[in-house]
């Protein structure tokens, strides 16, 4: 047995070795702090506390509701919100808590962006127009009936006159804005009062732009109309995989709380509500100076890009107002494939990127395993200090190995040299720390 533990140690080691070694573009992921590592290995993740801090179904829990009334008033604080429920354990289950609180459990009517337009799986039904079975979450566990915001492709954001036109036709109960192909603010301000026209509640997923919105750097989805946000707590906002949902209009806070508990969550795993006060703490401090840089990141790489030859779109708008950017391979005359295989190439040079659905692809018959797009994002690289400068020379690698066709093991060999200067968690209360590295307990 003590074999197979040995082994379970060395694929985690040769993990952090990779990630210690790459080029992590992942748009959703980040990494975090050691003082939030600390937190999330505490004692907490033994333990149980049902329901609402202070009325919880457990013995035990004086601690933990200290700390997670702490996290509430950091998030309260982070996101100016009156409410904030840091239970829910992820972006899905945030997600599900508004469809709870917001839409009726038979024939409810939900409006969202389409997947290949940006939305997540989490707000899609379970087969889409033309039948077939994608079992997104809104349509099999809340058996939601949706509908798509129009799309406006040239500018990669919704349409508003298309989606309030059909937001009178369909009459939701919800919309709900946000996405994980997310460039430009969503028009959550005009859209919220043709909802309030049709009676719809309005909310918001800020997943992945969560920690660029507390930090003042992308919209005010809760001052524009949208009534409640969900959120991952991993992407642009670097905390433990976690979620959460915040509000600001306190008649809706029991609706919204029993929502989360019991219907959802049982155990709400303590110990990353410990690691995300800890995260929050760190953005109220460094919040500002971190996304400003996020940005400023993803506005170089999309020209560093660019101005090497790749379809990067939005050119015309900055290429984006967030964390991500996206590139339309489709026309990329260099005979190295679509998405997938761009994606596995790349990775062959410790390039992580994904593989990505444009808002065009599946009407041109391609398909999510090997589509027309790459997304890229800049929350991880960014919070090991790069800056522009550091954007050109990662450009200038996926041109080696996409364009020149340089053999990617080369170019993996000069990856791992540049990023020897890169190996700490920036933006956060302790320095020096080694970012990736495998912690042996015994
Ligand atoms: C827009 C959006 N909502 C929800 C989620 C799901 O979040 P989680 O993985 O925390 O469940 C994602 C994941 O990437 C996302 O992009």
């Amino acid at each position: 047995m003590i074999k197979t533990i040995e082994s379970i140690r060395n694929i985690l080691h040769t993990h952090h070795e990779l990630f210690r070694n790459c080029i992590p573009l992942i748009a959703s992921e980040n990494i975090t702090s050691p003082a939030v590592k600390e937190a999330c290995s505490c004692d907490f993740s033994h333990r149980y506390a049902e329901g609402w801090s202070g009325q919880r179904v457990y013995a035990g829990c004086k601690f933990i509701d200290d700390i997670e009334d702490l996290c509430m008033e950091l998030a309260r604080k982070f996101f100016k919100a009156k409410f904030a429920d840091v239970r829910p354990i992820s972006g899905v289950v945030a997600n599900l808590a508004l469809y709870n609180a917001f839409t009726s459990r038979n024939n409810g009517k939900m409006m969202v962006m389409p997947i290949p337009k940006g939305g997540h799986i989490s707000h899609a039904p379970m087969f889409t127009k033309s039948g077939m079975q994608i079992n997104g979450t809104a349509g099999t566990v809340r058996g939601l009936e949706i509908e798509y915001f129009k799309f406006d492709q040239e500018n990669m954001n919704l349409d508003i006159d298309g989606s309030a036109e059909l937001m009178r036709e369909f009459k939701p109960e919800l919309i709900l804005f946000g996405g994980s192909v997310f460039l430009f603010p969503h028009p959550v301000k005009e859209l919220s009062e043709v909802a309030k026209e049709v009676g719809a509640h309005v909310a918001y997923d800020g997943a992945h732009v969560a920690g660029l919105i507390g930090a003042g750097f992308f919209q005010d989805p809760l001052r524009e109309g949208a009534e409640a946000m969900s959120l991952s707590t991993h992407k642009t906002l670097p905390g433990p995989q976690h979620g959460m949902v915040v509000a600001d209009d306190e008649s809706i806070v029991d609706n919204l709380k029993f929502s989360s508990f019991p219907a959802l969550l049982s155990n709400h795993h303590l110990h990353n509500v410990a690691g995300l006060a800890v995260a929050l703490a760190e953005m109220i401090e460094f919040g500002k100076e971190y996304c400003e840089q996020i940005i400023k990141n993803a506005k170089a790489l999309g020209k560093a890009l660019y101005d090497r030859g790749f379809n990067v779109l939005q050119k015309d708008n900055g290429f984006t107002a967030s964390h991500q950017i996206v590139i339309d391979i489709t026309n990329f005359e260099n005979n190295v494939g679509l998405g997938g295989d761009i994606e596995r190439l790349v990775e062959r040079a410790n390039i992580i990127l994904n593989r990505n659905l444009l808002p065009w692809d599946i009407m041109q018959g391609r398909h999510y395993q090997n589509p027309g797009g790459l997304r890229i994002g800049t929350s991880e690289i960014t919070r090991l200090g790069m800056k522009e400068k550091e954007m050109d020379q990662i450009a200038e690698f996926i041109k080696q190995v996409l364009i020149d066709k340089k053999d990617p093991n080369k170019v993996k060999e000069e990856i791992k040299e540049f990023r020897r200067g890169f190996q700490e968690v920036k933006y956060c209360f302790q320095s020096p720390n080694e970012a990736y590295e495998y912690h042996k307990f015994y």
